[in-house]
């Protein structure tokens, strides 16, 4: 069983869109472990994009990561990791494949509505960066056995 850390950008906030990419991944069989809606501060902002701050494009994407509400959540599944980072597809809205979440609802490089970890480095990053270790609810819900099988871990 795998954590991944996402973020509903303030595009998505502001387009009404959280409730249908939500709906996404609670149909994939994901379960949610942890959510709030939160402002990212400058300071968080440098924090979760570090590799990113040195780069021509960073203050753009701090102003637009900091100009809204935004849905921090932390995601778990077997590969949830890879799961979700398929889900959301390319960088780029204008690249991602149809079917993606950013190939179906964006038409930016960088309003791309949803952020996900890379990896299990940066995802165990990235949920301590948003989240209290309390704030992480745990659990096996009741549908499981209807998700996979039990062998599937
Ligand atoms: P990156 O980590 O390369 O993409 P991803 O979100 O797919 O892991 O970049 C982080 C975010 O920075 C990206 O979601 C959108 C934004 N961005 C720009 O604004 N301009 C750019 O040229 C790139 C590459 C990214
Ligand atoms: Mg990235």
């Amino acid at each position: 069983m795998e954590r991944t850390f996402i973020l509903l950008k303030p595009d998505c906030v502001q387009r009404r869109l959280m409730g249908e990419i939500i709906s996404r991944f609670e149909a994939k069989g994901l379960n949610f472990v942890a959510m709030k809606l939160i402002r990212v501060t400058p300071e968080l902002a440098k924090q979760h994009y570090a590799e990113h701050v040195a780069k021509g494009w960073y203050p753009t994407l701090e102003a637009f990561i900091t100009g809204g509400p935004v849905v921090a959540g932390v995601l778990e599944g077997l590969e949830a990791i890879a799961v979700v980072r398929n889900m959301l597809g390319a960088t780029s809205g204008l690249k991602a494949a149809p079917g993606t979440i950013r190939g179906d609802f964006s038409s930016s490089r960088q309003m791309n509505l949803v952020h996900g970890s890379d990896g299990p480095e940066a995802a165990a990053r990235e949920i301590a960066l948003y989240f209290k270790p309390e704030e992480i609810i745990g659990g096996t819900p009741t549908i499981t056995p209807w998700i996979r099988a039990a062998d599937e871990t």
